[in-house]
C-alpha cells in the first residue's frame, strides 16, 4: 500500500483536483487497493469548505466527481502516515515543513518534480484558469503513477 497526500494552500482548488485525478488513474488501472490517497491544506483559511466550483466544474467535464470532499489542514502526524507528500508549488513545501518539522525520509516533493519539466502549478484561485491547472495536474499524476508502478 502506497500512501499519497496532495497538498496546496487552501485544499479547495489544486490538491483536491490532484487527489481526484490520481484516484481516477488508479481506479482505471484496477489498483484501488494498492493506494491510499488524500489531500490537505497548509493554511487554515478554508478548513471545512467544499471543493471550489472551478475545480468541480472542470472535473465534471472529464467525468470525475469530488462530492463530499471538504478541506482539512495537514498535521504533524501526516508525515508518518503518508509515503509521499506532494506539494503544488515551492511555497507549499516551506509551509509543509513548518507544520511537520523536517523531512528526514525525503517524502516531500512538488508534484511536477516527477515530470520532464519540473515546475510549480499556478494557483487558479488567482489565475481563474482551471484548464491549465487540470493539464498540469494530469501531467504530474501521469508522471507519478509511472514512477510508482
Ligand atoms: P488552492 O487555492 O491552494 O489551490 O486550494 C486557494 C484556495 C484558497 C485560498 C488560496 C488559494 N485562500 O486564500 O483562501
Amino acid at each position: 500500500m502506497t500512501r499519497v497526500l496532495f497538498v496546496c494552500l487552501g485544499n479547495i482548488c489544486r490538491s483536491p483536483m490532484a487527489e481526484a485525478v490520481f484516484k481516477d488513474i488508479v481506479d482505471k488501472k484496477g489498483m484501488v487497493n494498492e493506494f491510499y490517497i488524500e489531500s490537505a491544506a497548509t493554511s487554515t483559511e478554508e478548513i471545512g469548505s467544499p471543493v471550489h466550483y472551478g475545480t468541480r466544474k472542470k472535473l465534471a467535464s472529464v467525468g470525475i466527481s469530488v462530492e463530499g470532499k471538504t478541506a482539512r489542514q495537514i498535521k504533524r502526524e501526516d508525515y508518518d502516515k503518508f509515503d509521499y507528500i506532494l506539494a503544488m508549488e515551492s511555497r507549499n513545501i516551506t509551509d509543509i515543513l513548518k507544520i511537520v518539522g523536517a523531512d528526514p525520509e525525503n517524502k516531500v516533493h512538488r508534484l511536477l518534480d516527477f515530470s520532464d519539466n519540473p515546475r510549480d502549478i499556478a494557483d487558479p484561485w488567482y489565475t481563474h484558469n482551471f484548464d491549465v491547472t487540470y493539464d498540469d495536474i494530469a501531467e504530474g499524476c501521469n508522471a507519478l503513477i509511472k514512477i510508482l508502478i
